[in-house]
């Protein structure tokens, strides 16, 4: 029995296939290689000292995806193999939409032809738009997604909700991510975004770096402590045992649909952020006060309540290991 991981060699597909391997799970990959690089397939192998197999392939190919399911015996889906550049989106819906959601319903019809019925999904605190209350617990109201690639999240969410309507027999867990980051304290694994980052940690790092001049902080005018952007950054390590504790939940006997928040219960500031990185490495990081970014929100944070008590997980790493691991990732690629 193997757990297939789609988009496996991603930044939380990676970092999860370490964790399932060291909980003693059977995995199989399949990546494109679109946002990754095989070398981290390697990696993955040298931290864990455990195989796996893997199949260079587009999720979208269904003749190739019935292959593997011909080939292995798959028990459960994560499915990590979605776009998820904010930025992009807005300006290739399209693409957007057909990796997204075509790649969920090809993966998805393929799952229900082979009789696999267990299924988690990587979803966002993006589908809670604009939220009315902090922290936002799972029953917050969804929906008010801004760009593309928020809806996705939340389209794929519905369709999961209307399967499990038809067809009370499939176990899936929706995983709300709040803000990952980090790498794996190996420093083998990591994030990798290609061109200039769009989120903050990445950025903040590639300035200490000084790759990058000087960080703009988007917006010091928001109703937050010191006025600028807060949210709730999770270690990816953290993130991925969170998947490891929802797969147990879903080999449990007639377990049924979950939704759960992982994320850490506590807010930091965009400044928080740049100080905690800078008392961590010891560099600077320059930065200037410029205009808020559009679709941004003020605060953003979990209640993680649920995840502690229907998984017992939560989130252990601090915001130390947090900087410390990305920059510790940094440092060894460049
Ligand atoms: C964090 C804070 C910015 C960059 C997005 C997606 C979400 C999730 C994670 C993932 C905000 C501020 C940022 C910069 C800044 N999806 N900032 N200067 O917007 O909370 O969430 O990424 O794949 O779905 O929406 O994350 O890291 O972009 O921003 O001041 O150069 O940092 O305004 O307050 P965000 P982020």
């Amino acid at each position: 029995m193997a757990i297939l991981l789609p988009g496996g060699a991603g930044f939380i597909g990676s970092h999860t296939a370490v964790e399932l391997l060291n909980a003693g799970k059977e995995i199989v990959i399949i990546d494109n290689f679109s946002n990754s690089k095989p070398s981290v397939l390697d990696a993955i192998k040298e931290i864990t000292g455990k195989d796996f197999k893997f199949y260079e392939m587009d999720y979208l190919d269904k003749e190739k995806l019935e292959k593997v399911f011909e080939e292995n015996n798959i028990e459960a889906v994560l499915n990590f193999a979605g776009y998820k550049a904010v930025g992009e989106s807005v300006k290739k819906p399209i693409e957007y939409y057909t990796n997204n959601i075509s790649g969920a319903l090809v993966l998805l019809d393929t799952m229900r032809k082979y009789n696999c019925k267990k299924f988690i999904f990587s979803s966002s605190a993006t589908v809670y738009g604009d939220p009315e209350t902090m922290p936002i617990t799972e029953d917050c109201k969804t929906g008010g997604t801004t760009n593309p690639y928020g809806t996705t999240k939340l389209f794929i969410e519905q369709i999961l909700k209307d399967i499990y309507k038809s067809d009370n027999t499939w176990d899936i867990c929706i995983l709300r991510y709040f803000n990952p980051v980090g790498a794996h304290e190996s420093g083998l694994i990591g994030e990798e975004p290609q061109g200039i980052p769009n989120n903050l940690m990445p950025y903040i790092a590639r300035v200490a770096a000084g790759t990058l001049k000087e960080l703009s902080v988007f917006g010091n005018d928001y109703n937050t402590p010191d006025g600028t952007g807060v949210r709730d950054y999770i270690h990816v390590v953290d993130l991925a045992k969170g998947h490891v504790k929802a797969l147990e939940k879903l080999d449990k006997e007639n377990a049924g649909l979950y939704i759960y928040n992982l994320g850490t219960g506590k807010g930091y500031s965009v400044l928080d952020m740049v100080k905690a990185f800078e008392s961590v490495t010891g560099k600077k990081v320059p930065y200037k006060i410029a205009p808020r970014r559009e679709g941004d929100i003020a605060m953003c944070y979990a209640d993680p309540k649920r995840a502690k008590e229907e998984l017992g997980w939560e989130a252990t790493k601090t915001l130390e290991d947090m900087c410390k691991d990305s920059w510790n990732y940094i440092e060894k690629h460049r």
